[in-house]
């Protein structure tokens, strides 16, 4: 690559010839080879796995400097969002690309309200799941279910209509999560209200039930909406990813939203969050050592990994980990002191942090290292940790959605790849094959 940061052209040499590629870059520094020609001048295509190295579109919505643990949302950093703005705010300002102005966040808020309940015909469809089944299986199969019964979002579509169906969608998950979680215990659906806030609803349909008063704290509704903020986007992780490709083929956006909880919900991404509640358990239940859960952790022959470390675009401490971690600290010491398995996240944390191998590698706590000790304080069950992560996700991938429509450079997504298979084989009938 040609080394001259003015030459808007990288050189490649292959086969004796010098091909000029074009150089794009970002707004606060990153830069790319543009591989759109790759192919159709050299022959070759990008070799990838994992897409590690790809951009596969340009964004303004999130930045993440890796290297020194950095992060802003349209600009603002994380830790500043997380102090100042409710989740609202945070949804708004990912969606429309300013933080909303009084006015516009009472309209932004009475939007919700309004497209908070689910259609009475959708309340069945919770009864037909087996006792036990995952909130986010029922989570992903509802909200693609809303594309039944509630108008399809054109691309085309005025911005009322389409500030009707983002708001609709995010009131409306965050009713589905709740409900969801009240069938798996067996208890009567509550429905929202419009004399809570958005946090507020959401505990309270949680929690509240015909035959006990109540209130949520405040101190909690305070709590859920860091905790919502901290996940609200994270520019092309695997389920962002997922919306924009299922988007890129034209799906609507209820279906690109379901992907993306699918997508999600795996122990690599959002799944982590309960996989580190379980493998904090587990340590207590057997008795292990954090030094024999880091030496499981390195060793290349177990399946097993440290839960809620690494990350493929933190190479520092990742700055909502920092987040998480201070949030976990106050809500532990004031909800549940001397929980044990704080103990142990804190113990392993240290002793991870002081091993080549992690040193080695840059692996840090991430996000879900200790989001997942602050929801079991607050009283969620482990199977809802990756809910709430989706629930506070969902304005990073409505607004990812958005922008790649107004994208003219994307297209559908279709990767290629470097086929190992056999070469043309000569058929045979089934009664000569052996
Ligand atoms: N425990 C032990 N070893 C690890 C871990 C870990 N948690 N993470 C990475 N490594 C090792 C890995 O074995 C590899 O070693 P080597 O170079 O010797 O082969 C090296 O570090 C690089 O790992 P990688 O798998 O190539 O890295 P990646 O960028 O493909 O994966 C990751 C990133 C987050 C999937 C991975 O670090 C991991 O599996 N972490 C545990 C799961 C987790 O906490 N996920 C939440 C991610 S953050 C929030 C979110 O996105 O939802």
């Amino acid at each position: 690559m040609n080394d001259n940061r003015s030459d808007p052209q990288a050189n490649l040499h292959l086969d004796g010839k010098n091909f000029r590629l074009e150089m794009v870059a970002g707004s606060m520094g990153d830069r790319a080879v543009h591989l759109g020609k790759l192919r159709s001048e050299t022959g070759c295509m990008a070799f990838d796995p994992g897409m590690a190295n790809t951009a596969i579109c340009r964004s303004a919505i999130t930045f993440v400097d890796g290297e020194k643990g950095v992060l802003l949302h349209r600009g603002y950093a994380i830790a500043d969002l997380v102090e100042h703005c409710s989740f609202i705010e945070v949804a708004y300002l990912l969606i429309h690309g300013t933080l909303p102005t009084l006015e516009q966040q009472q309209q932004f808020s009475r939007l919700l309200n309004i497209h908070s309940m689910l259609h009475e015909d959708m309340r069945s469809f919770f009864g037909n799941y087996p006792e036990g089944a995952h909130p986010m299986a029922v989570l992903s199969a509802m909200v693609v279910s809303l594309s039944s019964f509630y108008p399809e979002l054109r691309l085309e579509t005025g911005k009322e209509e389409m500030n009707i169906t983002v708001t609709r969608l995010l009131s409306k998950l965050r009713t589905i999560a709740a409900f969801s979680y009240k069938k798996s215990i067996g208890e009567p659906f509550v429905y929202p209200s419009y004399k809570f806030s958005y946090c507020e609803n959401f505990l309270n349909m949680m929690f509240s039930s015909p035959v006990s008063h109540y209130r949520a704290d405040a101190y909690d509704v305070a709590i859920m909406n860091k905790l919502l903020i901290l996940h609200a986007d994270h520019e092309q992780n695997a389920s962002t990813t997922a919306v924009r490709m299922v988007g890129s083929t034209g799906a609507n956006l209820y279906a690109c939203i379901s992907a993306g909880i699918c997508a999600l919900w795996g122990a690599l991404h959002g799944g982590a969050n309960q996989a580190v509640v379980e493998m904090l358990e587990r340590i207590q239940q057997q008795g292990l050592t954090v030094d024999q859960v880091v030496t499981m952790a390195k060793d290349h022959n177990d399946p097993f990994r440290l839960m809620g470390f690494g990350h493929r675009i933190y190479k520092s401490y990742d700055p909502r980990a920092k987040i998480a971690k201070q949030l976990c600290m106050a809500v532990l010491q004031k909800k549940k002191p001397n929980d044990p398995l704080v103990a142990t996240a804190l113990a392993l944390e240290e002793r991870a942090l002081q091993d080549s191998y992690f040193q080695d590698r840059r692996l840090y706590p991430n996000v879900d290292f200790y989001t997942g000790l602050i929801y079991r304080a607050l009283g969620f069950p482990k199977e809802m940790f990756t809910v709430l992560f989706a629930l506070g996700r969902l304005p990073g991938w409505i607004a990812h959605w958005q922008e790649m429509h107004q994208d003219p450079e994307q297209k559908i997504m279709r990767p290629r790849q470097l086929y190992t298979g056999p070469g043309p084989l000569p058929f045979v009938p089934i009664e000569e094959r052996s």
